[in-house]
């Protein structure tokens, strides 16, 4: 499931070639030419990446995934993983080869429609070769079978991302890039597809995906979860976090249905913040419309070697206890960052400006300081503090897509909306970006036509000097 926009400007221009070569030119010519261009040659081998500057080989070209099911065992003694992920996909070009990122791992076959493909390893790239060319705008499913002992990357920041070991399984998150190291996958927020997850760990440990758990059976001392996330789903908010966890369940007086793991060494820490999690959920709900999923809940591990939590969709995983703020942060991501998707890593503040906004919104409105006095602290921050270093909608490159003026900037950017149209246009406005774009993504451009339009008022100054100018703006 893939917007319009990455929609290949260079395929109308190849058919309209096609046309014009029908259209009279010497048989001689055609055959010629549809070696470059024409009919005969139309397939051809979709791109390695979709052109994220910051992220050149993320996700793939030619095809748009409709659904993973990925069927997974692990043992958190030897770190050992098998996989076998069933991706049903719909071309988007005729293709003669395909890509996938999948970083690691042994892959032993692959089928394409049933029939077997040759691949061959490229870095993070899985370069799938079918029997047969997939012609244009067709379902195929493409079946890999694979094993090994994963290995998260280090991401341009230096931190941790993907499937990382802990002491009792395994910490799994992927942003920006991690999905690849325990599936192959379109691996970029452009294509959201639907997932099932059938994952097997040792009895008594537990394995906890996005959305639903459809079941879970225990045989022979290894007990498999079924879990189904059903609405679409950038590859980077899969999880399938492995532990020793305390699990409870329930339902919302909303409806919400709650499933939490929470490791035992974090109960303790853990519990008053959880305990705020449907009340949190609620207020966002009031805040920024309708809880977009089918699912909710958290995931608390030990993992200290992690740093950060992840808005891993419909289930947060947290490395440690979470605060107030952390909680309230990762579950305004279910609406923005998750349910509304980035189409560039480079509009991140539309992620993190939102999550970090919510956060002063949660204090300002639960007895807490004001929105208007977080942002006048931050304002005192001096001209040379990191804060200013970058402006929020051009953090440069993947290095610095998780800093301050991403986070703590896009928040201030949203305050000067805030303060510039008033409080009832600006909450309707996040209201309508959430409703617009829910389940699908969003751009920073398209976040302002919406700004302009909802309040009446010419906003290109304002996020001029908030989201694209580098320094502190000279006035607050
Ligand atoms: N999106 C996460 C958050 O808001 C941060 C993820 C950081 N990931 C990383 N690889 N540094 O809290
Ligand atoms: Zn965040």
């Amino acid at each position: 499931m893939t917007p319009p926009l990455q929609q290949p400007v260079r395929r109308s221009a190849l058919r309209r070639r096609g046309t014009l070569v029908a259209a009279g030119i010497p048989i001689a010519v055609v055959a010629l030419l549809a070696g470059a261009a024409g009919p005969a040659a139309a397939a051809s081998a979709g791109s390695p990446g979709v052109n994220d500057p910051y992220f050149p080989l993320a996700g793939n070209g030619g095809y748009d995934v409709e659904h993973y099911d990925l069927t997974l065992g692990y043992d958190p003694a030897t770190g050992h993983l098998d996989g076998r992920a069933v991706i049903t996909a719909r071309s988007t070009q005729q293709l003669n080869r395909f890509n996938l990122d999948l970083n690691g791992l042994k892959v032993t076959s692959i089928t394409v429609d049933r029939a077997a493909a040759s691949f061959r390893r490229d870095g993070q790239e899985l370069v799938v070769t079918p029997r047969h060319t997939i012609g244009k705008d067709r379902e195929f499913r493409a079946t890999v079978t694979y094993a090994g002992i994963p290995q998260p990357v280090t991401d341009p920041d230096g931190s941790l991302d993907g499937w990382i070991p802990t002491d009792d399984g395994a910490f799994v998150a992927g942003e920006p890039q991690g999905a690849m190291t325990w599936f192959p996958a379109n691996n970029h927020p452009l294509d959201k597809a639907s997932y099932d997850f059938t994952v097997t760990v040792p009895q008594g440990r537990s394995a906890v995906a996005n959305g639903v758990l459809l079941g879970q059976t225990t045989t022979g001392g290894r007990t498999t979860f079924r879990w189904r996330q059903s609405e679409p789903m950038a590859a980077y908010l899969a999880t399938a976090t492995v532990g020793t966890f305390k699990v409870e369940q329930f339902t919302t007086p909303g409806g919400l249905r709650i499933y939490n793991a929470v490791d035992p060494r974090e109960a303790a820490a853990a519990a008053p913040v959880l305990k705020k999690l449907p009340s949190v959920l609620d207020w966002e709900s009031k805040l920024f419309g309708p809880y977009p999923f089918r699912g909710a809940g958290a995931i608390v591990d030990h993992a200290p070697q992690v740093g950060y939590a992840l808005e891993t969709q419909t289930r947060p995983v947290y490395d440690r206890a979470p605060d107030l703020g952390t909680l309230v942060h990762e579950s305004a991501h279910q609406w923005f960052g998750d349910s509304v998707s980035l189409t560039t890593w480079k509009d991140i503040w539309l992620n993190e400006g939102f999550a970090t906004y919510a956060e002063w919104l949660y204090d300002e409105q639960h007895g807490g300081q004001s929105a208007q006095k977080t942002f006048d602290e931050l304002y005192t921050t001096p001209e040379d503090d990191e804060l200013w270093s970058f402006p929020p909608g051009d953090p440069g490159s993947g290095e610095h897509i998780f800093e301050a003026p991403v986070y703590s900037r896009g928040a201030m950017a949203l305050h000067k909306l805030r303060q510039t149209v008033g409080d009832r246009t600006f909450f309707r406005i996040l209201r309508a970006w959430a409703t617009d774009h829910r389940e699908g993504h969003g751009t920073t451009a398209q976040f302002i036509h919406l700004a302009e339009r909802q309040s009446g008022k010419h906003l290109g100054g304002l996020f001029h000097t908030w989201i694209d100018t580098a320094g502190k703006p000279s006035r607050p």
